[in-house]
Protein backbone atom coordinates (compact mmCIF):
# COMPACT_ATOMS: atom_id res chain seq x y z
CA UNK A 1 0.00 0.00 0.00
CA UNK A 2 1.12 3.56 -0.60
CA UNK A 3 2.89 5.45 2.25
CA UNK A 4 0.41 8.33 2.72
CA UNK A 5 -1.06 10.11 5.45
CA UNK A 6 -4.58 8.52 4.63
CA UNK A 7 -6.26 10.74 8.11
CA UNK A 8 -5.00 13.99 6.66
CA UNK A 9 -6.10 14.04 3.00
CA UNK A 10 -8.15 16.43 1.40
CA UNK A 11 -10.76 16.29 -1.16
CA UNK A 12 -8.36 17.16 -4.16
CA UNK A 13 -6.17 15.56 -6.85
CA UNK A 14 -3.24 12.94 -6.35
CA UNK A 15 -1.88 11.14 -8.68
CA UNK A 16 -2.11 7.54 -9.13
CA UNK A 17 -0.97 4.87 -11.62
CA UNK A 18 -3.06 4.18 -14.40
CA UNK A 19 -5.93 5.62 -15.85
CA UNK A 20 -8.31 4.00 -18.71
CA UNK A 21 -9.52 5.69 -21.75
CA UNK A 22 -11.73 4.11 -24.90
CA UNK A 23 -12.21 6.52 -28.04
CA UNK A 24 -15.81 6.90 -29.94
CA UNK A 25 -15.05 6.78 -33.49
CA UNK A 26 -16.71 6.04 -36.84
CA UNK A 27 -20.28 5.18 -34.72
CA UNK A 28 -18.52 2.71 -32.27
CA UNK A 29 -16.93 2.57 -29.20
CA UNK A 30 -13.00 1.03 -29.12
CA UNK A 31 -11.19 -0.65 -26.75
CA UNK A 32 -10.38 -0.05 -23.34
CA UNK A 33 -6.50 1.12 -23.25
CA UNK A 34 -4.24 1.59 -20.02
CA UNK A 35 -2.85 4.89 -19.63
CA UNK A 36 0.26 5.62 -17.26
CA UNK A 37 -0.07 9.58 -18.38
CA UNK A 38 -2.12 11.95 -16.61
CA UNK A 39 -2.56 14.04 -19.84
CA UNK A 40 -4.48 13.99 -22.50
CA UNK A 41 -3.59 15.60 -26.46
CA UNK A 42 -6.61 17.02 -27.49
CA UNK A 43 -7.75 18.92 -30.69
CA UNK A 44 -7.83 22.45 -31.12
CA UNK A 45 -11.20 22.17 -32.01
CA UNK A 46 -12.95 19.38 -29.90
CA UNK A 47 -16.46 20.10 -28.97
CA UNK A 48 -15.36 19.74 -25.68
CA UNK A 49 -13.13 22.76 -25.46
CA UNK A 50 -15.56 25.07 -27.21
CA UNK A 51 -19.10 24.19 -26.55
CA UNK A 52 -19.12 22.65 -23.59
CA UNK A 53 -19.46 18.69 -24.41
CA UNK A 54 -18.71 17.09 -21.46
CA UNK A 55 -19.96 15.22 -18.73
CA UNK A 56 -18.48 13.65 -15.25
CA UNK A 57 -19.48 11.61 -12.85
CA UNK A 58 -17.94 10.69 -9.08
CA UNK A 59 -18.29 7.64 -7.08
CA UNK A 60 -16.26 6.10 -4.49
CA UNK A 61 -14.52 2.44 -3.42
CA UNK A 62 -14.20 1.60 0.26
CA UNK A 63 -12.04 -0.73 2.36
CA UNK A 64 -14.18 -2.26 4.73
CA UNK A 65 -13.10 -4.07 8.02
CA UNK A 66 -12.88 -7.35 6.13
CA UNK A 67 -10.32 -5.79 3.52
CA UNK A 68 -12.77 -6.32 1.18
CA UNK A 69 -13.35 -3.61 -1.62
CA UNK A 70 -16.83 -2.04 -2.05
CA UNK A 71 -18.11 0.28 -4.57
CA UNK A 72 -21.52 2.13 -4.19
CA UNK A 73 -24.29 2.22 -6.45
CA UNK A 74 -21.92 2.24 -9.62
CA UNK A 75 -25.26 1.62 -12.16
CA UNK A 76 -26.87 4.71 -10.98
CA UNK A 77 -23.64 6.39 -12.25
CA UNK A 78 -23.26 4.49 -15.35
CA UNK A 79 -27.13 5.17 -15.60
CA UNK A 80 -26.73 8.96 -15.18
CA UNK A 81 -23.98 9.71 -17.47
CA UNK A 82 -25.54 8.03 -20.20
CA UNK A 83 -28.27 10.26 -19.70
CA UNK A 84 -25.88 13.41 -19.62
CA UNK A 85 -24.69 11.72 -22.54
CA UNK A 86 -27.96 12.10 -24.46
CA UNK A 87 -28.94 15.35 -22.74
CA UNK A 88 -26.28 17.19 -24.46
CA UNK A 89 -26.18 14.50 -27.69
CA UNK A 90 -22.76 12.27 -27.28
CA UNK A 91 -22.20 8.85 -27.52
CA UNK A 92 -23.38 7.06 -24.84
CA UNK A 93 -20.93 4.85 -22.45
CA UNK A 94 -22.84 1.39 -22.04
CA UNK A 95 -22.96 0.31 -18.91
CA UNK A 96 -21.05 -2.52 -19.10
CA UNK A 97 -17.46 -0.44 -20.82
CA UNK A 98 -18.39 1.92 -17.39
CA UNK A 99 -18.10 -0.77 -14.94
CA UNK A 100 -15.17 -2.98 -16.89
CA UNK A 101 -13.14 0.40 -17.05
CA UNK A 102 -13.81 1.03 -13.70
CA UNK A 103 -13.52 -2.65 -11.79
CA UNK A 104 -9.97 -2.04 -14.22
CA UNK A 105 -8.76 1.21 -12.57
CA UNK A 106 -9.52 0.20 -8.91
CA UNK A 107 -7.93 -2.65 -9.25
CA UNK A 108 -4.80 -1.04 -10.91
CA UNK A 109 -4.40 1.49 -8.13
CA UNK A 110 -4.86 -1.27 -5.48
CA UNK A 111 -1.71 0.75 -3.63
CA UNK A 112 -4.01 3.99 -3.44
CA UNK A 113 -7.41 2.18 -1.70
CA UNK A 114 -7.32 4.34 1.75
CA UNK A 115 -7.45 1.40 4.50
CA UNK A 116 -10.31 0.73 6.72
CA UNK A 117 -10.50 3.65 9.47
CA UNK A 118 -8.92 6.23 8.00
CA UNK A 119 -12.16 7.84 6.93
CA UNK A 120 -10.23 8.29 3.54
CA UNK A 121 -12.08 6.64 0.51
CA UNK A 122 -11.11 5.92 -3.28
CA UNK A 123 -12.85 8.62 -5.64
CA UNK A 124 -13.90 7.39 -8.98
CA UNK A 125 -14.10 10.38 -11.83
CA UNK A 126 -15.68 8.95 -14.83
CA UNK A 127 -15.17 11.72 -17.89
CA UNK A 128 -16.85 12.09 -21.16
CA UNK A 129 -16.43 14.56 -23.95
CA UNK A 130 -16.57 14.91 -27.14
CA UNK A 131 -12.83 15.00 -28.81
CA UNK A 132 -13.99 15.65 -32.29
CA UNK A 133 -12.97 18.85 -34.29
CA UNK A 134 -16.02 20.81 -35.28
CA UNK A 135 -16.33 25.01 -35.57
CA UNK A 136 -20.07 24.76 -35.88
CA UNK A 137 -21.82 24.54 -33.46
CA UNK A 138 -23.19 20.70 -33.40
CA UNK A 139 -22.27 17.80 -31.70
CA UNK A 140 -19.12 15.69 -32.44
CA UNK A 141 -18.72 13.06 -34.61
CA UNK A 142 -15.72 11.52 -31.95
CA UNK A 143 -16.00 11.06 -28.17
CA UNK A 144 -13.58 9.76 -25.53
CA UNK A 145 -13.90 8.28 -22.16
CA UNK A 146 -11.86 8.44 -19.10
CA UNK A 147 -11.96 6.86 -15.50
CA UNK A 148 -9.33 7.81 -13.36
CA UNK A 149 -9.23 7.72 -9.42
CA UNK A 150 -7.58 9.49 -6.62
CA UNK A 151 -7.40 8.74 -2.91
CA UNK A 152 -9.97 11.28 -0.93
CA UNK A 153 -9.86 12.21 2.50
CA UNK A 154 -12.97 12.20 5.00
CA UNK A 155 -14.83 15.63 3.83
CA UNK A 156 -15.33 16.04 7.87
CA UNK A 157 -11.70 15.06 10.15
CA UNK A 158 -13.37 15.49 12.82
CA UNK A 159 -17.05 13.59 12.47
CA UNK A 160 -19.80 15.10 10.58
CA UNK A 161 -19.67 19.37 10.78
CA UNK A 162 -22.71 21.40 10.95
CA UNK A 163 -22.40 24.52 7.55
CA UNK A 164 -23.97 27.77 6.90
CA UNK A 165 -25.55 28.07 3.89
CA UNK A 166 -26.88 32.02 2.41
CA UNK A 167 -29.56 31.83 -0.03
CA UNK A 168 -29.22 34.22 -3.08
CA UNK A 169 -32.03 35.47 -5.54
CA UNK A 170 -28.77 37.02 -8.04
CA UNK A 171 -27.31 33.71 -9.27
CA UNK A 172 -29.04 30.52 -10.76
CA UNK A 173 -26.97 27.28 -11.27
CA UNK A 174 -29.37 26.11 -13.97
CA UNK A 175 -32.73 26.83 -15.55
CA UNK A 176 -36.07 24.61 -15.72
CA UNK A 177 -35.95 22.91 -19.04
CA UNK A 178 -32.22 23.81 -19.07
CA UNK A 179 -29.38 21.41 -18.29
CA UNK A 180 -29.43 21.31 -14.84
CA UNK A 181 -30.71 17.41 -14.44
CA UNK A 182 -27.51 17.00 -16.21
CA UNK A 183 -24.04 16.56 -14.81
CA UNK A 184 -22.19 18.22 -17.07
CA UNK A 185 -19.45 20.74 -16.96
CA UNK A 186 -21.45 23.82 -17.91
CA UNK A 187 -23.47 23.54 -14.56
CA UNK A 188 -20.41 23.73 -12.66
CA UNK A 189 -19.12 26.37 -14.57
CA UNK A 190 -21.94 28.55 -14.06
CA UNK A 191 -22.05 28.20 -10.50
CA UNK A 192 -18.28 29.52 -9.49
CA UNK A 193 -19.59 32.84 -9.10
CA UNK A 194 -22.31 32.03 -6.52
CA UNK A 195 -20.22 29.96 -4.98
CA UNK A 196 -17.16 33.04 -4.49
CA UNK A 197 -20.12 35.40 -3.61
CA UNK A 198 -21.19 32.84 -0.73
CA UNK A 199 -17.40 31.98 0.43
CA UNK A 200 -17.00 35.75 0.15
CA UNK A 201 -20.38 36.54 2.94
CA UNK A 202 -18.57 33.73 5.09
CA UNK A 203 -20.92 30.86 4.01
CA UNK A 204 -20.22 27.20 2.57
CA UNK A 205 -21.83 27.81 -0.40
CA UNK A 206 -25.33 28.66 -2.16
CA UNK A 207 -28.76 27.67 -1.10
CA UNK A 208 -30.26 28.29 -4.75
CA UNK A 209 -33.78 28.93 -5.47
CA UNK A 210 -35.80 27.99 -8.72
CA UNK A 211 -34.50 29.95 -11.49
CA UNK A 212 -37.72 30.87 -12.73
CA UNK A 213 -40.10 31.98 -9.61
CA UNK A 214 -37.55 31.94 -6.59
CA UNK A 215 -40.03 30.92 -4.44
CA UNK A 216 -38.60 27.09 -4.18
CA UNK A 217 -35.71 25.46 -2.40
CA UNK A 218 -33.24 23.42 -5.69
CA UNK A 219 -30.00 22.58 -4.52
CA UNK A 220 -27.39 23.48 -2.06
CA UNK A 221 -24.40 23.68 -4.40
CA UNK A 222 -23.32 20.73 -5.76
CA UNK A 223 -25.41 18.52 -3.46
CA UNK A 224 -28.98 18.08 -3.06
CA UNK A 225 -31.23 19.51 0.07
CA UNK A 226 -33.65 17.96 2.83
CA UNK A 227 -35.35 18.87 5.34
CA UNK A 228 -37.20 16.94 8.15
CA UNK A 229 -40.57 17.68 9.98
CA UNK A 230 -42.45 16.21 12.20
CA UNK A 231 -40.53 12.56 11.15
CA UNK A 232 -40.55 13.45 7.69
CA UNK A 233 -37.73 13.42 5.02
CA UNK A 234 -38.70 16.07 2.79
CA UNK A 235 -36.63 17.26 -0.75
CA UNK A 236 -37.21 19.04 -3.51
CA UNK A 237 -39.02 18.03 -6.84
CA UNK A 238 -37.46 20.46 -9.48
CA UNK A 239 -36.49 20.36 -12.82
CA UNK A 240 -33.29 22.19 -12.73
CA UNK A 241 -31.42 19.39 -9.89
CA UNK A 242 -29.52 16.75 -10.48
CA UNK A 243 -30.76 13.56 -9.25
CA UNK A 244 -28.38 12.75 -6.61
CA UNK A 245 -27.85 8.88 -5.49
CA UNK A 246 -26.82 9.49 -1.93
CA UNK A 247 -30.56 11.67 -1.61
CA UNK A 248 -32.04 8.98 -3.53
CA UNK A 249 -30.30 6.39 -1.02
CA UNK A 250 -31.36 8.31 1.97
CA UNK A 251 -34.86 8.19 0.93
CA UNK A 252 -34.90 4.49 1.33
CA UNK A 253 -33.11 4.71 4.44
CA UNK A 254 -35.61 6.92 5.88
CA UNK A 255 -38.43 4.63 4.61
CA UNK A 256 -36.73 1.79 6.63
CA UNK A 257 -36.36 3.30 9.35
CA UNK A 258 -39.59 4.64 10.27
CA UNK A 259 -39.63 7.85 8.45
CA UNK A 260 -42.20 9.15 6.27
CA UNK A 261 -40.43 10.21 2.56
CA UNK A 262 -41.94 13.52 0.42
CA UNK A 263 -40.15 14.60 -2.85
CA UNK A 264 -42.18 17.50 -3.70
CA UNK A 265 -41.76 20.98 -4.14
CA UNK A 266 -40.31 23.05 -0.91
CA UNK A 267 -41.15 26.55 -0.40
CA UNK A 268 -38.63 29.31 0.54
CA UNK A 269 -40.41 29.59 3.95
CA UNK A 270 -41.15 26.00 4.51
CA UNK A 271 -37.42 26.07 6.04
CA UNK A 272 -39.05 27.76 9.39
CA UNK A 273 -41.00 24.50 10.15
CA UNK A 274 -38.14 21.83 9.60
CA UNK A 275 -36.11 20.51 12.44
CA UNK A 276 -33.52 19.58 10.57
CA UNK A 277 -31.96 20.20 7.31
CA UNK A 278 -28.63 18.90 5.31
CA UNK A 279 -27.46 18.66 1.94
CA UNK A 280 -25.87 15.85 0.86
CA UNK A 281 -23.84 13.68 -2.04
CA UNK A 282 -21.24 11.80 -2.64
CA UNK A 283 -18.17 13.71 -1.41
CA UNK A 284 -19.43 14.17 2.54
CA UNK A 285 -22.38 11.82 2.44
CA UNK A 286 -24.28 14.82 4.76
CA UNK A 287 -23.55 18.18 5.56
CA UNK A 288 -25.75 18.62 8.06
CA UNK A 289 -26.74 22.52 7.88
CA UNK A 290 -26.68 24.48 10.87
CA UNK A 291 -27.70 28.09 9.93
CA UNK A 292 -29.66 29.61 6.16
CA UNK A 293 -29.20 33.61 6.05
CA UNK A 294 -31.89 35.10 3.38
CA UNK A 295 -30.58 38.46 3.00
CA UNK A 296 -33.76 39.18 0.47
CA UNK A 297 -35.62 38.61 4.05
CA UNK A 298 -33.32 38.75 6.34
CA UNK A 299 -34.83 36.19 7.76
CA UNK A 300 -31.71 33.76 9.46
CA UNK A 301 -33.02 30.24 9.71
CA UNK A 302 -31.24 28.07 12.50
CA UNK A 303 -31.02 24.36 13.06
CA UNK A 304 -28.17 22.29 15.05
CA UNK A 305 -28.31 23.19 18.72
CA UNK A 306 -25.13 23.59 19.85
CA UNK A 307 -23.42 22.89 16.32
CA UNK A 308 -25.05 18.83 17.01
CA UNK A 309 -26.66 17.34 13.91
CA UNK A 310 -30.03 16.42 14.60
CA UNK A 311 -30.97 12.31 15.40
CA UNK A 312 -32.32 11.65 12.20
CA UNK A 313 -29.34 13.13 10.34
CA UNK A 314 -27.09 10.87 12.67
CA UNK A 315 -29.31 8.49 11.93
CA UNK A 316 -29.24 8.58 8.44
CA UNK A 317 -25.57 9.10 8.29
CA UNK A 318 -24.65 6.17 9.99
CA UNK A 319 -26.84 4.15 8.18
CA UNK A 320 -25.79 4.70 4.82
CA UNK A 321 -21.81 5.00 5.90
CA UNK A 322 -22.04 1.58 7.69
CA UNK A 323 -23.93 -0.05 4.50
CA UNK A 324 -20.86 1.95 2.40
CA UNK A 325 -18.19 0.42 4.62
CA UNK A 326 -19.75 -3.02 5.47
CA UNK A 327 -20.15 -2.60 8.48
CA UNK A 328 -24.15 -3.20 8.33
CA UNK A 329 -25.41 -5.72 6.08
CA UNK A 330 -26.73 -3.97 2.50
CA UNK A 331 -30.50 -5.25 1.96
CA UNK A 332 -30.65 -2.42 -0.80
CA UNK A 333 -28.30 -4.47 -3.00
CA UNK A 334 -26.03 -1.06 -3.37
CA UNK A 335 -22.86 -2.36 -2.94
CA UNK A 336 -20.58 -4.02 -5.19
CA UNK A 337 -18.01 -6.15 -3.71
CA UNK A 338 -14.83 -6.78 -5.85
CA UNK A 339 -13.06 -9.53 -5.83
C1 LIG B 1 -25.23 19.58 -8.60
C2 LIG B 1 -25.15 18.35 -7.77
N1 LIG B 1 -26.22 17.99 -7.06
C3 LIG B 1 -26.20 16.88 -6.29
C4 LIG B 1 -25.08 16.09 -6.21
C5 LIG B 1 -25.08 14.86 -5.36
O1 LIG B 1 -25.20 13.73 -6.17
P1 LIG B 1 -24.63 12.33 -5.72
O2 LIG B 1 -25.30 11.99 -4.44
O3 LIG B 1 -25.01 11.40 -6.80
O4 LIG B 1 -23.16 12.49 -5.55
C6 LIG B 1 -23.93 16.43 -6.93
C7 LIG B 1 -22.72 15.61 -6.85
O5 LIG B 1 -22.57 14.69 -7.62
C8 LIG B 1 -23.97 17.57 -7.73
O6 LIG B 1 -22.90 17.93 -8.44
Amino acid sequence: MENLDWKNLSFGYIKTDYNIRCTYKDGKWGKLEVSTSEYIDIHIAATALHYGQEAFEGLKAFTGKDGKIRIFRWEENAKRMASSAEGIKMAPVPAEMFREAMIKVVAMNKRFIPPYGSGATLYIRPLLYGSGAEVGVKPSKEYTFIMFVTPVGPYFKEGVKPVNMIISRDFDRAAPQGTGIYKVGGNYAASLKALEYAHHEGYSNILFLDAKEKKFIDECGPANFYGVKNDTYITPKSDSILNSITNMSLIEIAKSIGMKTERRRVPVEELAEFSEVGACGTAAVISPISKIFDPGTNKIYEYCKGDQPGPWTMKLYNKLVSIQYGDEPDPFGWVTILD
